[in-house]
């Protein structure tokens, strides 16, 4: 069984149920701080943001983790999250904070991101799940992330691109509420090892908030 609860959404109204949550989450109280993540799953409910005529103006961004490229890379998961929606709510980029890859070493980056993350915790965070089960850029076999006291680090990735930074398990703890958003049959294979409580799993390691699972019917045919 997944750890957390269980919404599963229809294929075709799945970025727009997530969506909507999340315009509801934001409207329940003041200022809510959001780590956004990357990949696919997220982009879908950022075109559907778009469309829609919320600016969820309480909201302060944060990235849960970020691939170490500029940001007008379409690998970029701040990039591809300006481009697609936040440019239309926050021209003038208030309140967002991505990690600041332009500037310094990704060791340097990770250091100066933890500063600036809220120290207690973020309201929520919107993780996704890679199909070996790495979360955020956390990977498996990352021993030093998985144990390390720090709130943000840099990370190799067994892909491209390689170098990366992430919130690590230890700030992603503190976290209020945590939402895995996973879709499609490709990930049926890693739900299946997670919800047999495979410990080994990146995704496992993040236990603390309220987890809230956001599949959608293929994906969650465990
Ligand atoms: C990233 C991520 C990563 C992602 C998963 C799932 O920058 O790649 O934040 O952890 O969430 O790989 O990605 P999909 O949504 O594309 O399946």
């Amino acid at each position: 069984m997944l750890f957390g609860e269980v919404t599963i959404y229809e294929p075709e109204e799945y970025a727009t149920a997530v969506a909507q949550r999340l315009i509801s989450f934001a409207s329940q109280h003041g200022t809510v701080n959001i780590a956004l993540s990357g990949g696919s799953t997220p982009q879908a409910i950022f075109k559907v943001l778009a469309a829609g005529n919320s600016n969820l103006d309480n909201v302060r961004f944060f990235w849960a983790d970020e691939r170490y490229v500029p940001y007008d890379s379409p690998d970029s998961n701040f990039g591809e999250a300006w481009r697609l929606w936040l440019s239309s709510i926050r021209p003038d980029r208030e309140d967002l904070f991505p990690f600041a890859v332009e500037r310094d070493s990704p060791q340097v980056v990770a250091q100066n991101y933890a500063r600036i993350v809220p120290q207690n915790g973020l309201d929520l965070v919107l993780l996704g799940v890679g199909e070996d089960g790495h979360t955020a850029s956390i990977f498996p076999g990352d021993e030093e992330t998985r144990r390390t006291d720090l709130f943000a680090a840099a990370t190799v990735a067994p892909f491209k691109p390689y170098q990366r930074l992430t919130l690590t398990p230890r700030y992603l703890n503190l976290a209020k509420h945590v939402w895995f958003l996973a879709t499609g049959e490709r990930k049926r294979l890693i739900l299946k090892q997670t919800a047999s409580g495979d410990q080994t799993l990146p995704v496992a390691w993040i236990t603390k908030p309220n987890i809230h699972w956001y599949l959608d019917e293929p994906a969650s045919q465990v």
